[in-house]
């Protein structure tokens, strides 16, 4: 029989405060950790000011904007997840239909976008004025003056201690049409186990995707690290492996089955959000710029 918790969410990024406040408004009304997960990432996809997720978030090459997400329910152990997913602002919404109403966990391309439409989602244009000139400009001298590309991930444990997490990006800006990052791989960019914990990554997917960095994030926890000391140990084991990585930006942020807290990061700049007890705040993730060999 579980103990009743105090609910708790984390997430990532500056964004994540907005994203934190609505899940724990959803948490406090009775709404399931899902809903809270899913809701929370809403309000960052539907914002077109941020440049690196959903509607408003930069495309790639072509100018055509392709959406990655992914969430994961730590009481069932599903999970369901979208990439390369065009014309739909509210992937992580795509994603959690995936997991509740197919057999699949991950949908792509053409074929995700048929299930949203199928879903009653509408096509919608993802490109912003401001998105669509970024776009021209990096075309006529491939660079970009902002190639910042901050995944929302977040999450959320609730009042019966049942753990969800998703994450939702435009990935990369400007990447080759079809690139994938980390965001809706289980275990890379999201990953729950209800009696352990959460954790999710932001930065570059092509790095975190080797590392597994979520799923290590996780199974730290599970042999008695704390939130904080699991991200601290990940980061440091990616920079063990490839100090290049020292110059790229990695982010993760979990969360326990109890309701601590932890984030970690490569570099400075990296801000996540908890929300307990009614109240949001933002911190800066610890900076993790030793490359020893972890334990
Ligand atoms: N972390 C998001 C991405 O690289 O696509």
């Amino acid at each position: 029989m579980k103990q009743a918790h105090s609910p708790v969410i984390i997430a990532t990024w500056r964004f994540g405060k907005e994203a934190v406040e609505h899940a724990g408004e959803l948490l406090r009304n009775g709404h399931s950790v899902l809903d809270a997960v899913e809701k929370g990432i809403n309000v960052v996809e539907l914002e077109p000011a941020e440049k690196s997720v959903g509607f408003g978030g930069r495309p790639n090459a072509d100018g055509v904007v392709e959406l990655d997400a992914a969430i994961m329910h730590g009481p069932t152990h599903d999970a369901g997840a979208v990439a390369g997913l065009r014309h739909i602002k509210r992937p992580i919404s795509v994603a959690r239909l995936v997991m509740e109403k197919t057999p699949h966990a991950m949908l792509v391309g053409d074929g995700a976008l048929q299930f949203a439409i199928q879903q009653g989602f509408q096509q919608e244009h993802l490109l912003t004025d401001e998105s669509r000139d970024q776009w021209k400009t990096w075309l006529e001298n491939r660079q970009s003056a902002d190639d910042s590309h901050d995944t929302i991930g977040l999450a959320a444990l609730d009042t019966q201690g049942d753990l969800a997490a998703g994450c939702s990006t435009s990935g990369i800006g400007y990447k080759l049409p079809g690139r994938v990052g980390d965001s809706p791989l289980v275990g890379s960019g999201l990953y729950v186990d209800n009696d352990v914990g959460a954790a999710s990554a932001t930065g570059l997917g092509e790095e975190i995707l080797k590392f597994c960095s979520s799923f290590l994030v996780v199974e730290l926890m599970r042999q008695g690290l704390s939130p904080q000391e699991a991200c601290e140990q990940t980061i440091r084991r990616i920079l063990a492996k490839k100090p290049q990585n020292k110059d790229i930006q990695i982010g993760l942020i979990a969360l326990s089955h109890t309701g601590k807290t932890g984030a970690a990061a490569c570099r400075p700049g990296f801000q996540y959000a908890v929300w307990r007890e009614d109240h949001a705040e933002l911190s800066d993730a610890v900076i993790v710029a030793s490359i020893q060999q972890p334990q």
